[in-house]
């Protein structure tokens, strides 16, 4: 071998420079784990074929539209082709170190072979991949039969397992199609967990079968409200009133597409609080300490908000139910004589906190005892409640690690990083909620400091808010939750982050964010 001649130094500068500039083509939000730049270049073609069965075609379909989307090539499925020339191939892998969500992308020359242990690990694998393709030709969607992918080997998987995001259905409302373009959304980013905030004061937006007046009464009311013109929407039914609800049915799609998106859908009943709409259907379960709180002292109450969560349960398969919890305030039970007669004075009980736990233990065991986990916002941690509940740290992330260290599994979702309702910028912004966050703020979040390490594995993940008081439409929830969303999604992802490279990396993301037609922040 011909010794290389002189200043071996030139060519290590200049192979570091090369793979530095190689490193900087990849823009991929959230960032992966480790990404190492290969040497080949894949062609795709329409020639090119995908080879997937069982749990790879989920994320092969998803590959295969997406694809035709941002380029025009049109590819096939098979399953029985071999990993040879031209091949996109999803594959599982048995008894890996990817965990429930990671996957390895590597591409050379010849093939681009994703491979993960689970169904979901492909499919991050998949947008993973999609952000390999060139934004140019992302951009024209013009392909011309032929689209270079970059050589590369990433592995990656979730920081952790709860990146989420919740959208107030009630304050405002959104149609299925809305939410599943949300979700399609989400799913770009990584992010699975979508929590649908479905009754509230001013609205109850799910059909339950048994007590149809929740529907009947509280899905709708006389004007959109907030403030707002009546053409800051187009939900309103055919006697003109503002509203709409989500039946059984649309809920079944709806979870099922979600599925399709490895997003899971989190109902939320936000009691015993937060339920003037619920309240004025069936009144006499409405407690006489304060108005829009269902009474704890009333064993109707218990037998209605059962029933309810049963057909619940029956609709959404997530392991988790949100029964809401919170800003139930210092209602003065000894007022209402049912409170006072049937709780207190029964279970000799001092007052407030105590009977408001023996509210939230009674219907936490009903969800326990169908197999599922209570969570409530964090004023249920507030004492113990005798079952086995996550939390959702909201007054602050202070809050969050109080009840970790209590030994709840908590998601964090505090207003100082997570509230999306809040204003972007204290300049010639929209009418919106609170205070200012800014998208550097979110990005900054480190939701497990070092000092709370002890308590890390209870800290099960991040979610934002989008409350609707002020978001009357979709394109709004839209321009509210991006890129503020995107920045949580690689809080909740990624180990390494950096605030120049995320922004770097942002502005080639809008391109597909363009594509795809999300009416993000600019
Ligand atoms: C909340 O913001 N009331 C959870
Ligand atoms: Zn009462």
């Amino acid at each position: 071998m011909k010794k290389s001649s002189a200043r071996p130094w030139i060519l290590i500068a200049a192979s570091l420079v090369l793979s530095a500039a190689m490193y900087a083509q990849f823009s991929i939000i959230p960032q992966p784990q480790s990404i190492v730049t290969g040497s080949g270049v894949f062609t795709l073609t329409g020639n090119s074929v995908i080879i997937a069965s069982g749990a790879g075609l989920k994320a092969a379909r998803y590959c295969t539209a997406m694809i035709a989307r941002n380029t025009g090539i049109r590819m096939v499925i098979t399953n029985d082709g071999s990993p040879d020339a031209g091949v996109i191939l999803f594959q599982i892998t048995n008894g890996s170190a990817f965990g429930a969500e990671g996957y390895s992308l590597a591409v050379d020359e010849r093939v681009i072979r994703i491979a993960a242990a689970t169904e979901a690990g492909l499919f991050y694998g998949a947008q993973t991949f999609g952000m390999l393709l060139p934004s140019d030709a992302v951009h024209q969607r013009s392909a011309q039969g032929a689209v270079n992918i970059p050589g590369c080997r990433i592995i990656d998987s979730p920081r952790m397992p709860w990146r989420g995001l919740m959208v107030d259905a009630a304050r405002h409302f959104f149609t299925v199609d809305e939410l599943k373009q949300f979700i399609r959304v989400m799913a770009l980013h990584k992010l699975n967990m979508l929590h649908l905030h479905l009754t509230d004061d001013e609205a109850w937006r799910i059909e339950i079968k048994k007590y149809p007046l929740l529907v009947k009464k509280g899905a709708w009311r006389s004007s959109i409200g907030f403030g707002f013109p009546a053409d800051a929407s187009t939900a309103y039914g055919a006697d003109g009133k503002y509203g709409g609800y989500y039946s059984a049915s649309d809920i079944k799609d709806l979870v099922a597409f979600a599925a399709e998106h490895c997003v899971t859908i989190i109902p939320e009943i936000d009691i015993p609080a937060h339920s003037r709409a619920a309240l004025a259907a069936y009144p006499s379960l409405s407690c006489k300490s304060r108005d829009g709180l269902w009474c704890p002292g009333n064993e109707a109450t218990y037998a209605m908000l059962t029933n309810v969560l049963a057909e619940v349960v029956d609709m959404f398969p997530s392991k988790y139910v949100h029964i809401g919890g919170d800003e139930i305030g210092r209602p003065q039970w000894w007022l209402c004589p049912s409170c006072k007669r049937h709780v207190l004075e029964a279970r000799r009980m001092r007052d407030d906190d105590n009977l408001q736990r023996y509210f939230h233990w009674r219907i936490g065991r009903y969800l326990v005892s169908r197999g599922r986990i209570p969570l409530g916002w964090d004023e249920i941690a507030d004492g113990d409640i005798s079952v086995p509940a996550a939390v959702m740290g909201w007054r602050s992330a202070e809050h969050g690690y109080r009840a970790a260290q209590n030994g709840h599994d908590v998601i964090l979702t505090p207003q100082e990083y997570c509230y999306f309702d809040y204003y972007q910028s204290p300049y010639g912004e929209p009418k919106a909620n609170g205070d200012v966050l800014s998208l550097k703020t979110v990005y900054g979040f480190d939701p497990v400091p070092w000092l709370l390490e002890s308590i890390g594995p209870r800290i099960l993940g991040v979610s934002g808010n989008l409350w609707s008081e002020y978001i009357p439409n979709y394109r709004h929830l839209e321009y509210m939750a991006f890129p503020r969303a995107i920045a949580l999604a690689e809080v909740g992802w990624s180990v390494k982050r950096d605030w120049d490279d995320f922004q770097r990396r942002l502005a080639v993301h809008r391109i597909r964010l363009d594509v795809i037609g999300v009416n993000y922040r600019r």
